[in-house]
């Protein structure tokens, strides 16, 4: 049984592999997405690592000059998706969005890396390095105020956690009069109760608008725009990603670079007391216009023990978060808060499970010496898998699938992870 899974999951990535670059799936999301990529890298490199190479080389190549990485790479036009390549008015060497997303690519780099038993897979990797770094100071310089110390994202997308109700009260500023109509085509592809609601989609049209606007001026957008919020997941992977950025350096003997990362960590570290909430003893997100912290637990608060952050205090919070949330759930870890008015089982980040969170979760708790809290992960990532398929997210109440099938970052956690007896 499981080999036949392993094998579903291996045709799954190569149907959806466009030449060089993997679409999420068919229809829905028909580019290569940012973030997406990267976890399918891990799936593809459990059977081709050239391969798993190739989808990282490729979304640098959309790499801006000043190290952006956009979130989505268009390579051509195609009519199933909104809003395209012609709304965002974007890119330097290709087309692509004018946002980015959670920047999970060092820790990519860095695992590939160490596992990589071959010269030419080593020195490819290694070719990515100064390009990793770039991005890196992409977000130092555009997205990590100082005082602030924690990413603010400029729109829900960046995060990509897109309807978290992370994002309800500080969206709710955002004007939405002018909006140019459009056509939503997630509609065609995917049930509306699963999808984000019109008022979102009019915000993040809004937001799009705006960007282009001031012609994609990432400081601008970061320091004057309608929504800027410190985000909680964000942060607590870029945190990840700069442990693994400052290993790989030392790996590679690039000593020049390490005082720079070094300087990222500090900074980062200081960040994520900015996002802990001492009324509802939780890390999470914090609108950077007027101070508030959502208040919520969502799945990203848990991140803090892939990062290797917070205290002993802290932790000790989040564990009882855990607890309370664990005593319920059916499947672990809900996106969202099972006891907050706003949960949602099937609509996408108000609810429902996602595999690629999962993964960062299992990781970080069996670092921090929790490996209950691993293993259970683990297992109801594989019950959900074997029990309903390569679904984008998962009810945490009833295991069914949320949002497209044939999942490629779900079909990649499998065969990366929890399909994995190790
Ligand atoms: C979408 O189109 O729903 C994507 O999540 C944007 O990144």
């Amino acid at each position: 049984m499981p080999d036949d899974i392993d094998n579903k999951a291996k045709e799954i990535l190569r149907s959806n592999d466009k030449g060089g670059f993997t679409v999420p799936t068919g229809g829905l999301y028909p580019y290569q997405w940012n973030w997406d990529s990267m976890f399918v890298a891990l799936g593809f490199a459990t059977f081709d690592r050239s391969r798993a190479c190739q989808e990282i080389e490729t979304l640098f190549e959309a790499q801006w000059s000043d190290g952006f990485v956009p979130h989505i790479v268009f390579r051509r036009e195609d009519p199933d998706y909104f809003p395209g390549p012609s709304v965002w008015q974007a890119g330097e060497t290709l087309p692509t969005s004018g946002i980015t997303q959670p920047p999970v690519a060092a820790s990519v780099v860095y695992k590939l890396w160490s596992e990589a038993d071959d010269d030419s897979i080593r020195g490819r990797l290694a070719a990515l390095f100064p390009k990793v770094l770039a991005w890196h100071r992409w977000f130092h310089s555009c997205r990590i105020p100082q005082g602030i110390d924690a990413i603010v994202i400029t729109h829900p997308w960046e995060s990509g956690r897109d309807n978290s109700p992370e994002w309800d009260s500080p969206a709710s500023a955002i004007d939405v009069s002018e909006v140019e109509p459009y056509t939503r085509r997630d509609l065609q592809h995917a049930d509306p109760h699963m999808r984000p609601t019109k008022l979102d989609y009019d915000r993040y049209i809004a937001l799009v608008e705006y960007g282009r606007g001031t012609g994609w001026d990432q400081k601008k957008i970061a320091t004057e725009g309608p929504f800027r919020v410190a985000d909680v997941g964000m942060t607590m992977i870029l945190l990840r990603a700069t442990r693994d950025l400052l290993a790989l350096a030392k790996a590679l003997a690039r000593n020049d670079d390490r005082p720079q990362i070094e300087g990222y960590l500090r900074q980062l570290e200081t960040g994520v007391d900015y996002l802990w909430d001492d009324k509802h003893q939780t890390f999470c997100s914090r609108d950077t216009v007027n101070g508030q912290h959502s208040g919520m637990v969502t799945s990203a608060s848990f991140l803090y023990a892939y990062a290797d952050a917070g205290n002993e205090e802290q932790r000790k919070q989040m564990l009882s978060h855990w607890e309370r949330i664990s005593a319920n759930a059916e499947y672990m870890l809900p996106s969202h808060d099972p006891d907050n008015v706003h949960f949602d089982h099937m609509r996408y980040w108000k609810g429902p499970v996602w595999m690629v969170v999962n993964y960062m979760l299992a990781q970080g708790f069996a670092e921090q010496g929790m490996p209950e809290a691993a293993d259970r992960i683990k297992a109801d990532s594989r019950r959900l898998i074997e029990g309903f398929g390569f679904n984008e997210a998962f009810s945490p109440k009833t295991g069914a699938g949320t949002g497209g099938s044939d999942f490629s970052w779900t079909a990649a956690m499998w065969l990366a992870w929890c399909g994995q007896d190790t």
